[in-house]
């Protein structure tokens, strides 16, 4: 989501003259895009606004958007005075006025008061204030069609700092996908919190995702559909549905679950049981049975026993993961968890978070093993590390690295994996669009 916001912020701040540049020297402007989400990433707001700080001359401006900002606004002020905006997620539509305001104040000369804090939440919505076109448009984009959360779950701070749940309207979402696709992109993944609670105005009803999915799929050129992250209190059949009926729907699913113990699910008031996520993918992998699944994972939340660690572990060889992500819980300023009297070690965290993504890496390891031999359609859309070679993505996600020639970048090609590697597999090109053609 904050690529996303950052593509967006670059968009809404073009007509007024900034192109994009690769570091803050000599920079007019310099965003940092913060995430709160656990203390690790909070932390660095600081050490990188003490890394841009020595870049900073008379004209640069510096701002400090995202959760962070939205979280401990007044603070960044506070600690770090030569910051000169601080946004929140849902004000970056506003950017052009802060700016202004920011050069009027600094040219009143570092007076009380010259920093632009913004972090309201607005009644307006940002997304109808930015620009139609997008600045930079790859083979694959991203697409926001919702945002916020009105789950609490008792670690998270999403609710507290992107805000109250909403889903854009269906024509709005249809517009940005269709010019996104004019501007090149071959595959949309539509983002949001809680993307399969969405519930979006069209002109009949309330859409969910699954229809809006059906709707977007008609858009010629658009060749693949993704969607994170999803909720499983939200899981409609008529999602699963999708991923039978819609070819452009990918089959892959990330679908957190945090930990595998009835008892922790509670504590964490995630509103679903360990037996209600199992019947979920079991029910998923009648529609689908080839989705590949992904899962985010909390260790040591707090109250977390050894007998709860392994229900999380059993949980994983009773599902079997194609990738994951797996974090040690962070106490959160203002969350519920970060509150509870029954917290867990850190070396106790740090041992399970290694069992525990020892077991995940195994289980992504042989699920890229698994494809050894087939074709897969690989989209094209990242320079790789050495001249020629590409870098791709396969229905399922998977990162592939193959050989090609450059005007195959962007394009579908079918590949057949060769090696696998933890988080990758190689494979060649095996045919590809432009084979027959004249130009080849
Ligand atoms: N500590 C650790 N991990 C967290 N996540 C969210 N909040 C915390 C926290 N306080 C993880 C969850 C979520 C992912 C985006 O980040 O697993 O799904
Ligand atoms: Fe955070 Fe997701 Fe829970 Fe919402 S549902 S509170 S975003 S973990």
């Amino acid at each position: 989501m904050n690529v996303y916001d950052s593509g967006r912020m670059a968009d809404i701040l073009k007509p007024l003259g900034y192109e994009l540049v690769d570091g803050p020297e000599g920079a007019d402007l310099v965003i940092l895009n913060t995430c709160h989400i656990r203390e690790k990433a909070d932390e660095k707001v600081y050490s990188d606004l003490g890394r841009i700080r020595p870049f900073k001359d008379d004209k640069m401006i510096i701002a400090v958007g995202g959760c962070v900002g939205q979280a401990e606004g007044a603070e960044i002020m506070r600690r770090a005075p030569y910051v000169d905006i601080v946004l929140g997620p849902q004000t970056y539509h506003r950017l052009p006025e802060m700016i202004a305001r920011a050069h009027r104040s600094q040219d009143k000369k570092n007076g009380p008061g010259r920093g632009v804090l913004d972090v309201e939440f607005p009644v307006e919505s940002k997304f109808d204030h930015l620009p139609e076109a997008h600045s930079n448009v790859g083979p694959s984009a991203f697409l926001a069609i919702q945002e916020g959360c009105d789950k609490f779950c008792t670690f998270c701070v999403v609710p507290y700092t992107r805000g109250a749940e909403y889903s854009r309207p269906v024509q709005a979402i249809y517009e940005e996908a269709e010019q996104l696709v004019k501007q090149g992109a071959k595959e949309i993944t539509l983002l949001g919190q809680n993307v399969n609670a969405y519930h979006g105005e069209s002109n009949v009803q309330e859409w969910g995702l699954g229809k809006l999915m059906e709707h977007l799929a008609t858009i010629p050129g658009l060749a693949r559909l993704r969607y994170m992250t999803s909720h499983p209190r939200d899981m409609a059949e008529e999602l699963m549905v999708a991923h039978r009926d819609i070819p452009q729907v990918m089959p892959f699913m990330h679908l957190p679950v945090q930990s595998g113990s009835d008892l922790i699910l509670e504590a964490m008031n995630r509103k679903h049981t360990r037996s209600h996520y199992l019947g979920i993918i079991e029910k998923l992998r009648t529609f689908r049975p080839d989705i590949a699944l992904s899962s985010d994972f909390i260790v040591g939340f707090p109250g977390e026993t050894e007998q709860d660690f392994e229900d999380t572990l059993n949980l994983v060889r009773e599902v079997g993961f194609s990738q994951a992500y797996s974090f040690k819980y962070s106490p959160r300023i203002g969350t519920p968890g970060a509150v509870m009297d029954n917290q867990v070690p850190e070396d106790v965290k740090t041992e399970r978070l290694a069992r525990l993504q020892e077991l995940l890496n195994q289980q992504q390891q042989a699920f890229n093993e698994g494809t050894i031999g087939k074709t897969m359609p690989v989209l094209l859309d990242r320079k790789g590390k050495t001249d020629g070679q590409y870098l791709g993505k396969t229905p399922y996600l998977q990162s592939v690295y193959v050989e090609a020639h450059p005007r195959l970048f962007g394009q579908t090609v079918d590949v057949v994996i060769e090696k696998a590697f933890a988080n990758s597999v190689t494979g060649s090109i095996v045919t590809s669009p432009l084979v027959g053609e004249v130009a080849l």
